[in-house]
C-alpha cells in the first residue's frame, strides 16, 4: 500500500512539474526571440534606452495587444524589421511567449 501510495504521488509530482504544450510553446518563442530580436528589442530588466525597440514586457501592455492583434503584426515586414524571417511555427511560438508575458 506504501509503494501504491508513494507512486501515485511521483505521478502527480510528475504532472504538476510537466509543462503545458504552451508553456513549452513559450519557451520555444522566447528563444526565437533571444536569437533574432535582441538585437533591437530590450531586455525587461535592462536600463532604458531611447536608441532600442521597447522590451516585449512593455509592449504587450498596450491597448490591443492581444493573440489576434501578434499574429498579424508577424505576418507582415515592419520597418524597421524587415530583415527577418521567421518560420510559421516559429511565429506562433513567438505569440505564445508573448501571451505568456500578458499572463504574468
Ligand atoms: C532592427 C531592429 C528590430 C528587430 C531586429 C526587431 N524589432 Fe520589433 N520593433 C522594432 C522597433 C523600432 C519597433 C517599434 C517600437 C515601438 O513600437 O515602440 C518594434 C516593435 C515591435 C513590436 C510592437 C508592435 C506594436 O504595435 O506594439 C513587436 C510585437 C515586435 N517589434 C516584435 C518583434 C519580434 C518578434 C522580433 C524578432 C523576430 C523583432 N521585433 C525584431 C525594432 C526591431
Amino acid at each position: 500500500m506504501k509503494s501504491l501510495y508513494s507512486a501515485v504521488i511521483a505521478t502527480v509530482a510528475l504532472l504538476a512539474a510537466s509543462p503545458s504544450p504552451a508553456d513549452e510553446a513559450a519557451a520555444r518563442g522566447e528563444t526565437v526571440v533571444d536569437q533574432w530580436c535582441r538585437l533591437c528589442h530590450l531586455r525587461a530588466t535592462d536600463p532604458p534606452n531611447p536608441d532600442m525597440a521597447p522590451p516585449y514586457e512593455e509592449i504587450v501592455k498596450r491597448p490591443g495587444r492581444d493573440e489576434a492583434y501578434f499574429v498579424e503584426f508577424l505576418q507582415e515586414d515592419h520597418f524597421p524589421m524587415t530583415i527577418y524571417r521567421l518560420f510559421d511555427d516559429e511565429k506562433r511560438d513567438v505569440v505564445a511567449y508573448l501571451l505568456s508575458l500578458k499572463r504574468n
